[in-house]
């Protein structure tokens, strides 16, 4: 099948569906996203100097506004900067008070989305300035900022957002550098260091794709699942909640995503023999703390599938249900690469349970509508 957007004619490349070619693209585009804004004088962005900037406000819907969320942990972490974030379609009613040192940033693949496009519009009068991080650079949300970043995912036609969703990561980690060096956070070798860590994905990216038959076998027993929980801790904790929504979204199998933390306040009510829990957890610094949770879960005969690198999962023992092991990365862009298995796990899901992979019932693309 071909179809045509724009002057663009686009098919499947030799996949079975337009999901599968865009996870399989991810390695290609992000690097192509960090050459094109890695230049010899450093990050080029244009227009935005973060020494101006005091508070980000960060808005979004759906797989974007989860991308935000693993963004906060960046900006915060690496550069000091507060930030916001906002499901676009509370925060446009909601107006809330914006102090006028913050910029606004939408992220938002179609950059179309109307919740997203009428936040913008609310803060457009309200902030020093109004960023956007889009992949369609003639939309509406682009046209309307002060400075649109491209994300150059390139077309992405299935309606489950994947590569659009790390292309989106890898932006905002380049901001989030960026804003880091302009607030003096950050001197050129740590810099140098970080940049060589995100130089790193495309080929960390390729080992996580080589994992697709190992996902298809697990994939086979989830889509026998009635509900599923996902867990993760820091910036794996927005992850889980996408890793969620991709299942639901094409399998149409009921999945929750939680902070591990947030376990004992409630979700464990859930557990038993029947639910599969998703751990997502690097062997990083909250390792040890997730673990615990995940032996909570393993205690109520739940079953846990693992994913982590090579230490995290021997270190978790013989007790978990399924391992899935992805090479070692530097803790912070764990999301970025853990997004692929969480991507290839829904899709699989998705094909044992026979659904329609790339035209998901009642979803749309691009929701221009409210
Ligand atoms: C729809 C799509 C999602 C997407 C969301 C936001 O619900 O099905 O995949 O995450 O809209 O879209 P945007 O184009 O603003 O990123």
């Amino acid at each position: 099948t071909q179809i045509q957007i724009g002057a663009a004619r686009i098919d499947k490349a030799g996949h079975k569906h337009f999901m599968a070619k865009e996870i399989a693209e991810q390695p290609g585009v992000i690097g192509a996203a960090l050459d094109h804004y890695l230049t010899d004088a450093g990050i080029a962005m244009p227009g935005l100097d973060f020494a101006e900037c005091d508070r980000l406000v960060m808005v979004a819907c759906g797989t974007a506004s989860y991308a935000c969320m693993v963004a906060k942990y960046w900006f915060e972490q690496l550069a000091g900067l507060p930030v916001d974030v906002d499901i676009a379609s509370e925060f446009r009613y909601r107006e809330p008070p914006l102090s006028p040192g913050s910029w606004s940033v939408f992220v938002s693949q179609s950059g179309e989305t109307a919740d997203t496009l009428a936040a913008l519009r609310y803060t457009r009068d309200r902030v020093a300035k109004v960023v956007s991080v889009v992949n369609v650079a003639t939309s509406s949300i682009a046209r309307e900022s002060d400075v649109a970043l491209p994300i150059l995912a390139g077309v992405e036609v299935s309606v489950a957002s994947t590569k659009g969703f790390t292309c989106q990561l890898t932006v905002l980690a380049l901001m989030a550098l960026k804003a880091a060096v302009d607030r003096g956070r950050m001197d050129a070798g740590q810099l140098a260091a970080h940049l060589g860590h995100l130089r790193s994905l495309p080929g960390l990216m390729n080992h996580a794709l080589l994992l697709s038959n190992d996902v298809a076998r697990i994939a086979a027993d989830l889509a026998e699942a009635q509900d599923i929980l996902f867990l993760g801790r820091g910036p794996m904790y927005p992850l889980a909640l996408e890793g969620a929504l991709k299942l639901k979204e094409i399998s149409y199998i009921h999945a929750e995503g939680y902070a591990s933390g947030e376990l004992k306040h409630g979700p464990i009510a859930l557990i038993d023999q029947h639910v599969p829990v998703v751990v997502l957890a690097p062997r990083d610094a909250l390792y040890e703390k997730t673990v615990s949770n995940m032996q909570e879960v393993m205690a109520r005969h739940g079953k846990v599938l693992l994913i982590s690198d090579a230490e995290g999962v021997e270190e978790a023992g013989g007790g978990v249900w399924r391992s899935l092991t992805l090479p070692r990365i530097e803790p912070w862009l764990a999301p970025v690469l853990y997004a692929l298995p969480a991507q290839m796990l829904a899709y699989h899901t998705a094909i044992a349970k026979g659904t329609d992979v790339d035209q998901p019932r009642n979803l749309a693309k691009s929701v221009t509508v409210e």
